[in-house]
């Protein structure tokens, strides 16, 4: 098998994405797999993480092999100004894939140009998250029994929200229909707008949290992302936009779910977490077997 990476969702096939979720099934009823004994893998984070590194890093303990790598730029040689080409030339010398996470967006698209080996984008700024995409489709397809013909609210910083991105992507193989809650400037994206409009899926646009929560199946939580934004001013004025509360959902529909790629700030409140709609600490969950089954499939085993 030719060296493959996962940089944007759509590097996969519908048919690879169904694979990888039923992998992750096999390996969610037996995560005890050690097949990859052996191998090295660097997992580079040079932003923050919880869950994407450590549900990584854990992935590829279960599957046998060992990890290498940093989630703090100020201890490796980047302090002292050496570049992300040279750095990742130099993993590429030692392990057998690269798991990279960057404020960047491309980064990860140009670090798999560089390397020989396989290298998986662990979130490259505003740009794309596929792996969380995966797991976010997995847990979709757990909680409702199928893919097609949901219909998504995704809410929040639509803008730079990287997750909302990848995951309209994917949901583009299973007939979707979207609603996008946001304010006006964290609006998804033009890009992804005309995405949409090219592959025929309806989409509707609400600056209103609840005009939409009980006409869903997914209700897709993000957070309005500090982080990139190059006015402070800009982030108090939309910093706390959402905030849903269980009061809020009294006339949803049954079998809904809340998803939200976490961490949370304030738009979700803490009574959400105990009512039967709150999936997201699952959804997490579901990160280490998706994960597991992505690397086991870039490395050509299953
Ligand atoms: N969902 C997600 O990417 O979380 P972390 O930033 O904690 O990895």
């Amino acid at each position: 098998m030719s060296k493959k990476s996962l940089i944007s969702i759509q590097d996969f096939t519908k048919e690879e994405i169904l694979h990888i979720l039923e992998t992750a099934e096999e390996f969610e009823k037996n995560r005890e797999q050690d097949f990859l004994k052996g191998k090295v893998i660097a997992s580079l984070f040079f932003e923050p993480s919880t869950r994407t590194r450590l549900s990584f890093e854990t992935a590829v303990n279960r599957l046998g092999a060992r990890v290498i790598g940093f989630s703090d730029v100020n201890n490796t040689s980047l302090s002292k100004g050496e570049t992300l080409k040279d750095t990742i030339k130099m993993v590429n010398n030692y392990v057998d894939m690269i798991i990279m996470r960057h404020p960047l967006e491309g980064s990860s698209r140009y670090a798999s140009e560089v390397a020989s080996v396989p290298v998986i984008n662990a979130g490259d700024g505003a740009n794309q998250h596929p792996s969380q995409t995966l797991l976010d489709l997995y847990s979709i397809k757990k909680t409702q029994g199928h893919l097609d013909n949901l219909t998504i609210n995704m809410v929040g910083d639509l803008k730079y929200g990287r997750t909302t991105h990848s995951l309209l992507q994917a949901m583009s193989h299973f007939h979707p229909k979207f609603v996008f809650t946001a304010p006006e400037s964290l609006r998804m994206p033009e890009v992804y707008r005309d995405f949409l409009d090219a592959n025929g899926i309806d989409y509707e646009e609400t600056t209103h949290l609840e005009d939409h929560l009980d006409d869903c199946d997914i209700l897709y939580m993000t957070r309005v992302q500090q982080e990139r934004f190059t006015d402070p001013i800009e982030y108090e004025k939309v910093k706390d936009v959402y905030s849903l509360n269980a009061s809020m959902l009294g006339q949803v529909k049954e079998n809904m779910k809340i998803l939200h790629p976490l961490p949370r700030v304030n738009e979700i409140s803490a009574d959400v977490d105990e009512t039967p709609y709150a999936y997201y600490f699952k959804q997490a969950g579901n990160g280490l077997y998706v994960r597991m089954a992505i690397i086991s499939y870039l490395l050509g085993y299953r």
